[in-house]
Protein backbone atom coordinates (compact mmCIF):
# COMPACT_ATOMS: atom_id res chain seq x y z
CA UNK A 1 0.00 0.00 0.00
CA UNK A 2 2.24 2.26 1.06
CA UNK A 3 4.70 1.08 -1.73
CA UNK A 4 2.47 2.38 -4.24
CA UNK A 5 1.62 5.42 -3.24
CA UNK A 6 5.66 6.18 -3.50
CA UNK A 7 5.73 7.67 -7.01
CA UNK A 8 2.63 9.80 -6.81
CA UNK A 9 3.69 11.35 -3.62
CA UNK A 10 7.29 12.17 -4.74
CA UNK A 11 5.75 13.85 -7.88
CA UNK A 12 3.18 15.75 -5.58
CA UNK A 13 6.69 17.12 -3.85
CA UNK A 14 8.91 17.81 -6.49
CA UNK A 15 6.12 19.85 -8.10
CA UNK A 16 5.49 22.01 -4.95
CA UNK A 17 9.53 21.98 -4.23
CA UNK A 18 9.83 23.41 -7.83
CA UNK A 19 6.75 25.80 -7.74
CA UNK A 20 8.34 26.88 -4.54
CA UNK A 21 11.52 27.81 -6.38
CA UNK A 22 13.73 25.55 -4.26
CA UNK A 23 15.19 24.27 -7.52
CA UNK A 24 15.78 25.69 -10.45
CA UNK A 25 13.87 23.35 -13.19
CA UNK A 26 16.16 24.41 -16.30
CA UNK A 27 20.00 24.98 -15.05
CA UNK A 28 21.15 27.16 -18.28
CA UNK A 29 25.13 26.89 -19.28
CA UNK A 30 24.89 23.14 -17.30
CA UNK A 31 28.22 22.29 -18.98
CA UNK A 32 29.65 25.08 -18.00
CA UNK A 33 28.81 25.28 -14.18
CA UNK A 34 31.17 22.56 -13.00
CA UNK A 35 31.40 24.09 -10.09
CA UNK A 36 28.03 24.47 -8.46
CA UNK A 37 29.07 28.31 -7.04
CA UNK A 38 31.44 29.38 -9.45
CA UNK A 39 29.80 32.99 -10.62
CA UNK A 40 28.18 32.48 -14.67
CA UNK A 41 30.45 33.66 -18.00
CA UNK A 42 28.10 36.88 -18.06
CA UNK A 43 28.12 37.86 -14.28
CA UNK A 44 31.89 37.72 -14.74
CA UNK A 45 32.07 39.44 -18.01
CA UNK A 46 29.85 42.15 -16.99
CA UNK A 47 31.55 43.00 -14.00
CA UNK A 48 35.16 43.09 -15.45
CA UNK A 49 34.18 45.54 -18.12
CA UNK A 50 32.31 47.71 -15.56
CA UNK A 51 35.56 47.42 -13.40
CA UNK A 52 37.82 48.18 -16.23
CA UNK A 53 36.00 51.37 -17.39
CA UNK A 54 35.59 52.96 -13.82
CA UNK A 55 39.16 53.09 -12.69
CA UNK A 56 40.69 52.88 -16.33
CA UNK A 57 41.63 56.72 -15.78
CA UNK A 58 42.61 56.18 -11.94
CA UNK A 59 45.88 58.05 -11.63
CA UNK A 60 46.92 57.77 -7.96
CA UNK A 61 50.17 55.97 -6.35
CA UNK A 62 53.31 55.91 -8.00
CA UNK A 63 55.39 52.80 -9.90
CA UNK A 64 57.89 51.10 -7.37
CA UNK A 65 61.74 52.71 -8.05
CA UNK A 66 63.79 50.30 -5.89
CA UNK A 67 64.56 47.78 -7.82
CA UNK A 68 64.85 50.68 -11.20
CA UNK A 69 64.01 48.42 -14.13
CA UNK A 70 60.17 48.93 -12.33
CA UNK A 71 60.76 52.47 -12.33
CA UNK A 72 60.34 52.42 -16.26
CA UNK A 73 57.27 50.41 -16.46
CA UNK A 74 54.64 52.38 -18.06
CA UNK A 75 52.45 53.54 -15.49
CA UNK A 76 48.79 53.08 -17.55
CA UNK A 77 49.00 49.22 -18.29
CA UNK A 78 45.87 48.14 -16.91
CA UNK A 79 44.52 44.53 -17.40
CA UNK A 80 41.91 42.88 -15.38
CA UNK A 81 41.25 39.01 -15.39
CA UNK A 82 38.40 36.53 -13.37
CA UNK A 83 39.21 32.93 -13.41
CA UNK A 84 36.34 30.98 -12.42
CA UNK A 85 36.92 26.94 -10.65
CA UNK A 86 34.87 25.90 -13.71
CA UNK A 87 38.04 26.93 -15.83
CA UNK A 88 36.36 29.80 -17.74
CA UNK A 89 38.66 32.91 -17.92
CA UNK A 90 37.41 36.48 -18.56
CA UNK A 91 40.09 39.05 -19.21
CA UNK A 92 40.22 43.25 -20.38
CA UNK A 93 42.90 45.74 -20.77
CA UNK A 94 46.61 44.98 -21.33
CA UNK A 95 45.94 41.17 -21.26
CA UNK A 96 49.28 40.33 -22.77
CA UNK A 97 51.90 42.40 -20.76
CA UNK A 98 53.84 40.12 -18.67
CA UNK A 99 54.94 41.55 -15.83
CA UNK A 100 57.07 40.47 -12.78
CA UNK A 101 54.97 38.31 -10.07
CA UNK A 102 56.94 40.14 -6.78
CA UNK A 103 55.76 38.88 -3.73
CA UNK A 104 52.63 37.18 -5.21
CA UNK A 105 55.71 34.23 -5.72
CA UNK A 106 55.77 34.01 -1.95
CA UNK A 107 52.29 32.48 -1.57
CA UNK A 108 53.37 29.90 -4.32
CA UNK A 109 56.92 28.94 -2.80
CA UNK A 110 54.37 28.98 0.40
CA UNK A 111 52.53 25.65 -0.93
CA UNK A 112 55.44 24.10 -2.58
CA UNK A 113 57.10 23.98 0.99
CA UNK A 114 53.79 23.00 2.35
CA UNK A 115 53.98 20.30 0.16
CA UNK A 116 57.09 18.62 1.36
CA UNK A 117 56.56 19.22 5.00
CA UNK A 118 53.44 19.42 5.80
CA UNK A 119 51.57 22.13 7.61
CA UNK A 120 52.97 21.72 11.15
CA UNK A 121 56.58 22.08 10.43
CA UNK A 122 55.95 24.58 8.02
CA UNK A 123 54.06 26.88 10.92
CA UNK A 124 56.86 25.94 13.44
CA UNK A 125 59.87 27.01 10.81
CA UNK A 126 58.24 29.89 9.49
CA UNK A 127 55.21 31.23 11.17
CA UNK A 128 52.15 32.97 10.36
CA UNK A 129 52.04 36.04 12.76
CA UNK A 130 51.24 39.93 11.32
CA UNK A 131 54.41 42.11 11.32
CA UNK A 132 52.51 45.45 11.33
CA UNK A 133 55.81 46.51 9.63
CA UNK A 134 56.79 47.33 6.16
CA UNK A 135 57.10 44.01 3.82
CA UNK A 136 61.55 44.52 3.90
CA UNK A 137 61.22 45.39 7.81
CA UNK A 138 64.68 44.79 9.47
CA UNK A 139 63.12 45.77 13.21
CA UNK A 140 60.29 42.79 12.18
CA UNK A 141 62.80 40.34 12.06
CA UNK A 142 65.01 41.49 15.42
CA UNK A 143 61.61 42.19 17.27
CA UNK A 144 59.39 39.00 16.84
CA UNK A 145 59.44 35.63 18.34
CA UNK A 146 59.43 33.88 15.36
CA UNK A 147 61.92 36.43 13.28
CA UNK A 148 60.85 35.06 10.19
CA UNK A 149 57.21 36.49 10.52
CA UNK A 150 54.89 35.14 8.15
CA UNK A 151 55.83 33.62 4.91
CA UNK A 152 54.63 36.45 2.62
CA UNK A 153 57.33 39.40 4.29
CA UNK A 154 60.45 39.23 2.70
CA UNK A 155 62.59 37.70 5.76
CA UNK A 156 59.89 34.60 6.11
CA UNK A 157 59.84 34.92 1.90
CA UNK A 158 63.58 33.80 2.41
CA UNK A 159 63.67 31.43 4.83
CA UNK A 160 60.87 29.65 2.61
CA UNK A 161 62.90 29.50 -0.25
CA UNK A 162 65.50 27.95 2.23
CA UNK A 163 63.38 25.07 3.42
CA UNK A 164 62.28 23.50 -0.22
CA UNK A 165 64.50 20.48 -0.72
CA UNK A 166 67.06 20.46 -3.82
CA UNK A 167 70.67 19.50 -4.33
CA UNK A 168 71.84 22.47 -6.18
CA UNK A 169 70.65 26.04 -6.36
CA UNK A 170 69.64 25.79 -9.80
CA UNK A 171 67.61 22.27 -9.03
CA UNK A 172 65.69 24.48 -6.61
CA UNK A 173 65.15 27.19 -9.05
CA UNK A 174 64.09 24.98 -11.44
CA UNK A 175 61.22 23.68 -9.19
CA UNK A 176 59.88 26.48 -8.24
CA UNK A 177 59.65 27.49 -11.48
CA UNK A 178 57.89 24.72 -12.51
CA UNK A 179 55.83 24.98 -9.60
CA UNK A 180 54.54 27.96 -10.80
CA UNK A 181 54.06 26.79 -14.43
CA UNK A 182 52.15 24.25 -13.37
CA UNK A 183 49.67 26.62 -10.96
CA UNK A 184 49.49 29.05 -13.96
CA UNK A 185 48.85 25.57 -16.58
CA UNK A 186 51.34 27.59 -18.57
CA UNK A 187 55.26 27.64 -19.28
CA UNK A 188 56.19 30.66 -17.14
CA UNK A 189 59.46 32.39 -17.78
CA UNK A 190 62.28 34.62 -15.81
CA UNK A 191 62.23 38.57 -17.26
CA UNK A 192 65.81 38.94 -16.90
CA UNK A 193 66.03 42.48 -17.17
CA UNK A 194 64.31 42.26 -13.65
CA UNK A 195 66.21 39.81 -11.98
CA UNK A 196 68.95 41.42 -12.94
CA UNK A 197 67.73 44.99 -11.69
CA UNK A 198 67.01 43.28 -8.80
CA UNK A 199 70.13 41.22 -8.11
CA UNK A 200 72.54 44.71 -8.32
CA UNK A 201 70.21 46.23 -5.35
CA UNK A 202 69.01 43.94 -3.11
CA UNK A 203 71.30 44.77 -0.07
CA UNK A 204 68.35 45.31 2.09
CA UNK A 205 67.66 41.22 1.23
CA UNK A 206 70.72 39.86 1.84
CA UNK A 207 70.89 41.76 5.05
CA UNK A 208 67.54 40.40 6.22
CA UNK A 209 69.00 37.09 5.28
CA UNK A 210 72.09 37.41 7.33
CA UNK A 211 70.14 38.55 10.40
CA UNK A 212 67.88 35.60 9.67
CA UNK A 213 70.69 33.58 10.29
CA UNK A 214 72.07 35.14 13.37
CA UNK A 215 68.32 33.36 14.72
CA UNK A 216 69.22 30.09 13.27
CA UNK A 217 66.08 31.07 11.49
CA UNK A 218 67.40 30.33 7.78
CA UNK A 219 67.79 26.59 6.35
CA UNK A 220 70.08 26.99 4.09
CA UNK A 221 72.88 29.11 2.78
CA UNK A 222 71.51 32.81 3.32
CA UNK A 223 72.94 34.54 -0.02
CA UNK A 224 71.67 31.58 -2.28
CA UNK A 225 68.69 32.10 -1.00
CA UNK A 226 67.97 35.20 -1.43
CA UNK A 227 69.28 34.70 -5.29
CA UNK A 228 66.64 32.15 -6.01
CA UNK A 229 63.92 34.15 -4.06
CA UNK A 230 65.13 37.07 -6.53
CA UNK A 231 65.04 34.89 -9.57
CA UNK A 232 61.63 33.82 -8.08
CA UNK A 233 60.30 37.51 -7.61
CA UNK A 234 61.17 38.09 -11.47
CA UNK A 235 58.82 35.49 -13.00
CA UNK A 236 56.65 37.28 -15.23
CA UNK A 237 53.31 36.21 -15.67
CA UNK A 238 49.99 38.04 -17.33
CA UNK A 239 46.23 39.25 -15.85
CA UNK A 240 45.39 36.04 -17.22
CA UNK A 241 48.15 33.52 -15.78
CA UNK A 242 48.08 34.96 -12.76
CA UNK A 243 44.10 34.52 -12.23
CA UNK A 244 44.39 30.74 -13.26
CA UNK A 245 47.11 30.68 -10.61
CA UNK A 246 44.61 31.93 -8.05
CA UNK A 247 41.81 29.95 -9.49
CA UNK A 248 44.04 26.65 -8.80
CA UNK A 249 43.90 27.88 -5.04
CA UNK A 250 40.11 28.40 -5.12
CA UNK A 251 40.53 25.23 -6.41
CA UNK A 252 41.40 22.94 -3.70
CA UNK A 253 44.65 23.20 -5.09
CA UNK A 254 44.10 21.49 -8.31
CA UNK A 255 44.05 23.42 -11.59
CA UNK A 256 40.74 24.08 -13.07
CA UNK A 257 41.99 23.87 -16.75
CA UNK A 258 44.78 20.73 -16.69
CA UNK A 259 43.05 18.92 -13.82
CA UNK A 260 46.44 18.86 -11.79
CA UNK A 261 46.26 18.82 -8.28
CA UNK A 262 48.95 20.51 -7.56
CA UNK A 263 48.48 21.25 -3.85
CA UNK A 264 47.25 19.16 -1.51
CA UNK A 265 43.83 20.58 -0.70
CA UNK A 266 44.29 19.87 3.30
CA UNK A 267 46.98 22.73 2.91
CA UNK A 268 44.74 25.62 1.15
CA UNK A 269 43.23 26.83 4.19
CA UNK A 270 46.47 28.02 5.81
CA UNK A 271 47.47 29.34 2.98
CA UNK A 272 44.50 31.55 1.97
CA UNK A 273 44.79 32.33 6.08
CA UNK A 274 47.85 33.69 5.64
CA UNK A 275 47.09 35.58 2.74
CA UNK A 276 44.09 37.12 4.47
CA UNK A 277 46.33 37.84 7.36
CA UNK A 278 49.47 39.51 5.35
CA UNK A 279 49.18 39.49 2.11
CA UNK A 280 48.67 43.59 1.69
CA UNK A 281 51.31 43.63 4.94
CA UNK A 282 50.33 46.60 6.62
CA UNK A 283 47.55 47.47 4.67
CA UNK A 284 46.50 43.88 5.42
CA UNK A 285 43.56 44.67 8.73
CA UNK A 286 42.06 47.66 5.96
CA UNK A 287 41.57 45.22 2.94
CA UNK A 288 40.18 42.43 5.02
CA UNK A 289 38.05 45.25 6.40
CA UNK A 290 36.85 46.21 3.19
CA UNK A 291 36.82 43.50 1.13
CA UNK A 292 37.12 39.96 2.61
CA UNK A 293 39.15 38.06 0.48
CA UNK A 294 42.67 36.64 0.57
CA UNK A 295 44.99 38.22 -1.71
CA UNK A 296 48.39 39.06 -2.81
CA UNK A 297 50.23 41.73 -3.97
CA UNK A 298 53.58 42.51 -5.53
CA UNK A 299 55.78 45.20 -6.43
CA UNK A 300 55.64 44.98 -10.10
CA UNK A 301 51.79 46.11 -9.75
CA UNK A 302 49.95 43.17 -9.74
CA UNK A 303 47.08 41.57 -6.88
CA UNK A 304 45.73 38.32 -6.87
CA UNK A 305 42.69 37.79 -4.69
CA UNK A 306 40.89 34.39 -4.37
CA UNK A 307 37.23 33.65 -3.52
CA UNK A 308 37.05 30.14 -2.59
CA UNK A 309 35.39 27.78 -4.56
CA UNK A 310 34.48 30.25 -6.76
CA UNK A 311 37.64 31.92 -8.76
CA UNK A 312 40.34 34.19 -8.71
CA UNK A 313 40.52 37.88 -9.46
CA UNK A 314 44.16 39.41 -11.03
CA UNK A 315 44.65 42.95 -12.10
CA UNK A 316 48.14 44.50 -12.92
CA UNK A 317 48.24 48.31 -12.55
CA UNK A 318 51.87 49.24 -11.77
CA UNK A 319 51.24 52.27 -9.30
CA UNK A 320 51.46 51.28 -5.51
CA UNK A 321 50.24 52.93 -2.10
CA UNK A 322 52.55 53.52 0.79
CA UNK A 323 52.60 49.87 1.88
CA UNK A 324 53.49 48.84 -1.80
CA UNK A 325 50.20 47.29 -2.95
CA UNK A 326 48.46 48.48 -6.61
CA UNK A 327 46.31 50.91 -6.12
CA UNK A 328 44.29 50.46 -9.31
CA UNK A 329 44.18 46.46 -8.54
CA UNK A 330 42.83 47.20 -5.16
CA UNK A 331 39.99 49.36 -6.12
CA UNK A 332 38.96 46.91 -9.03
CA UNK A 333 39.13 43.58 -6.79
CA UNK A 334 37.17 45.76 -4.05
CA UNK A 335 34.56 46.78 -6.92
CA UNK A 336 34.26 43.34 -8.76
CA UNK A 337 34.04 41.75 -4.99
CA UNK A 338 30.69 43.99 -3.73
CA UNK A 339 29.28 43.28 -7.59
CA UNK A 340 29.61 39.54 -7.18
CA UNK A 341 29.24 38.89 -2.92
CA UNK A 342 32.23 37.74 -2.93
CA UNK A 343 33.08 38.77 0.65
CA UNK A 344 33.94 35.61 2.06
CA UNK A 345 32.87 37.08 5.62
CA UNK A 346 29.21 38.06 4.55
CA UNK A 347 26.82 34.88 4.66
CA UNK A 348 25.37 36.84 1.27
CA UNK A 349 28.37 35.20 -0.02
CA UNK A 350 27.13 31.62 -0.14
CA UNK A 351 23.44 32.64 -0.90
CA UNK A 352 22.24 34.08 2.26
CA UNK A 353 20.30 36.56 1.19
CA UNK A 354 19.28 39.61 4.42
CA UNK A 355 15.66 39.12 3.79
CA UNK A 356 15.64 34.86 4.65
CA UNK A 357 16.93 36.09 8.01
CA UNK A 358 14.60 38.30 8.40
CA UNK A 359 11.81 36.23 7.88
CA UNK A 360 13.24 33.66 10.15
CA UNK A 361 12.24 35.95 13.18
O1 LIG B 1 62.19 41.52 -2.36
C1 LIG B 1 61.57 42.49 -2.80
O2 LIG B 1 61.61 43.59 -2.23
C2 LIG B 1 60.76 42.31 -4.05
N1 LIG B 1 61.34 41.34 -4.90
C3 LIG B 1 59.35 41.86 -3.71
C4 LIG B 1 58.62 42.80 -2.78
C5 LIG B 1 57.17 42.88 -3.03
O3 LIG B 1 56.69 42.57 -4.09
C6 LIG B 1 56.35 43.49 -1.97
N2 LIG B 1 54.98 43.59 -2.40
N3 LIG B 1 54.08 44.25 -2.44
Amino acid sequence: MFRKRMPALTFVLAAVVLAAGLVPAYRPALAQQASPVAPTRAQAQMVVREAYDKFRNETGGKNADYIPVLAQVDSKLFGVAVATTDAQLMAVGDTDYSFSIQSISKVYSQALAMEELGPDVFFQKIGSEPTGRAFNSVFAVADMPTHTGNPLVNAGAIATVSLISAKSADEKWSKILDFYSKAAGERLKLIDEVYKSEAATNTGNKALSMLLAKYDRIYGDPFESVDVYTKQCSVGVTVAQLARMGATLANNGKNPWTTEQLIKPDNVPYILSTMMMAGLYDGSGGWSWKVGLPAKSGVGGGIVAVVPGKGAIAVFGPPLDEAGNSVKAQKVIEYIARRLDFNIYSPRSVGLKASAVASSK
